[in-house]
């Protein structure tokens, strides 16, 4: 079968967070699988020059106040769709945001006109002759493709119900949304245009990227507004948990580590941890060391990490921060820093390579999030032998087994899990931590219990060829 998947962000080439990973990621999943990708996203300022034999596909004079076109080509191994709108996506500045940080304030037109082209391709295909089976829509950026393209099977996939891509109602002709669908059956919320709810509604199927997200999405503590609309769809709605890509997260082969090791032979984590400590001025002696890598947000609870700290340090433990996000966490990051010195140290920015020494010289992964549809990092602290510390909610819940005392009876722990996630909460957690730590019999079961954990592509993919098999007929 083939597929049209469509997002406004696709890893290696253009990424923020973990969508760009999972977008990146499906083709290679699904292809032994029998499954076909094509991967449509923006082409943003630069990337059109880095396409491999490109050729042009698709076009239209007008979409949205321009010209645009699709080339298609390959990168990093990825069959790529790149939508050329030069008015709409070539330009400084990020993804999403102007270069004073607010939101592009032509963001609904611009992923309006990304959908709209998805829903054509969808309908018509390209002009090499390629028509997909079936259209796969993550987030917002998405959303409005299954009501252009509503006689065609898609998938609408959440990654993050926060993001939901309003626009007031008196946009409806701008965005050219049929006006008889702005209803509370439709895509009207509120009062306003919902790019997301659009999706929700008119897909064949939704599914989230893990169940308890997708159970957790039903409740008015996580649906932001959108419960209602899940909950009248949950007879479509799936839950697939993310995965790993193993070519890149591996402790054995990771180029970018230090020194290699595996569960048989860890000799190399220490390497890897001693060099992490003097890459950020921690002092040598000491543990455990926690570490986070992570957009700094409340999404993220690392507003509570702050409060927890003081008893972290006070246990002996340190602390490895490597991020970007809100001022205030920043702030409070860096203050931290400065206060304990040897202890706590903060990297502000945002560095995939010092991301995987991370991952490889820590002890422990720190999680806290308030929600957290999937999580990435969790499973990157499984396969590197970093012991993950989650809040119990979302993918977290899923995909870490809770060193209580039936799992280590049973020998099957491989982190620790904490709720409610409240700063108490999780200073017990860091507790206990400790306490495992100091026990190094136990500590050394669960971690090769953690690398030995599946956190590769492999049961999700099967999962989702099951569900697009289920919306094509085959
Ligand atoms: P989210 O998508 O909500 O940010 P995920 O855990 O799904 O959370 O994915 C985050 C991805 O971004 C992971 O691949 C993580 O390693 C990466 N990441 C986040 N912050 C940074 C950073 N400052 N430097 C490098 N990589 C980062
Ligand atoms: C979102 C979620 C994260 C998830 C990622 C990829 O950014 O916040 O939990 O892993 O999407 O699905």
């Amino acid at each position: 079968g083939k597929v049209l998947s469509v997002a406004s962000e696709c890893a290696p080439l253009v990424k923020t967070g973990g969508l760009a990973d999972v977008v990146g990621a499906l083709p290679a999943a699904l292809a032994p699988l029998g499954w076909q990708f094509r991967t449509l996203i923006p082409a943003y300022r630069g990337l059109l020059a880095k396409l491999e034999n490109p050729v042009e596909m698709w076009s239209d004079p007008d979409l949205y106040g321009g010209p645009a076109r699709v080339m298609a080509g390959q990168i990093a191994g990825l069959e790529l769709l790149l939508l050329d709108a030069p008015h709409l996506f070539d330009r400084a500045g990020s993804l999403y945001l102007d270069e004073t940080g607010s939101d592009w304030s032509d963001n609904p037109r611009r992923f309006a006109a990304l959908s709209w082209a998805a829903a054509e391709i969808a309908k018509h295909g390209l002009s090499d002759g390629w028509v997909p089976d079936l259209l796969h829509c993550h987030d917002w950026q998405a959303g409005f493709a299954p009501l252009w393209a509503r006689d065609i099977p898609s998938v609408m996939t959440i990654h993050n119900v926060a993001f939901q891509g309003i626009a007031p109602a008196r946009a409806i002709e701008d965005l050219r949304l049929p006006a008889a669908e702005f209803r509370t059956e439709g895509y009207e919320y509120w009062g306003k245009v919902s790019a997301l709810k659009a999706g929700l509604v008119y897909a064949g199927a939704i599914s989230t990227v893990s169940p308890t997200y997708a159970a957790e999405l039903t409740t008015p503590e996580f649906g932001f507004g959108l419960e209602g609309v899940i909950r009248a769809r949950a007879s479509v709605l799936s839950g697939i948990l993310n995965g790993v890509d193993l070519s890149v997260w591996n402790p054995a082969t990771d180029p970018l580590i230090a020194a290699n090791y595996s569960a048989a032979d860890m000799t190399g984590k220490a390497a890897c941890a001693a060099a992490l400590r003097d890459e950020f001025g921690l002092d040598a002696q000491g543990g455990p060391l926690f570490i986070v890598v992570s957009r700094l947000t409340r999404q993220k609870g690392l507003d509570l990490l702050l409060d927890a700290l003081p008893g972290l340090v006070a246990r002996g433990g340190q602390l490895a921060v490597l991020g970007t996000g809100e001022p205030d966490l920043q702030e409070g990051y860096l203050r931290a820093a400065a206060r304990w010195t040897g202890r706590v140290a903060v990297h502000i920015g945002y560095d995939e390579a010092l991301s995987h020494r991370m991952f490889a010289g820590g002890d422990v992964v720190l999680v806290p999030s308030r929600f957290e549809p999937s999580g990435l990092t969790q499973m990157y602290g499984l396969a590197y032998g970093t012991l993950p510390l989650v809040a119990r909610t979302g993918g977290l819940a899923d995909s870490v087994i809770d060193a209580n005392v039936a799992a280590l009876r049973d020998q099957v722990a491989t982190g620790l899990q904490f709720a409610p996630v409240t700063a108490d909460a999780l200073n017990l957690a860091l507790q206990k931590a400790a306490s495992l730590y100091a026990q190094p019999e136990i500590w050394q079961r669960m971690t090769a219990r953690a690398m030995a954990h599946p956190v590769g592509w492999d049961a999700s993919a099967r999962d989702y060829a099951a569900l697009y098999d289920r919306l094509t007929g085959r």
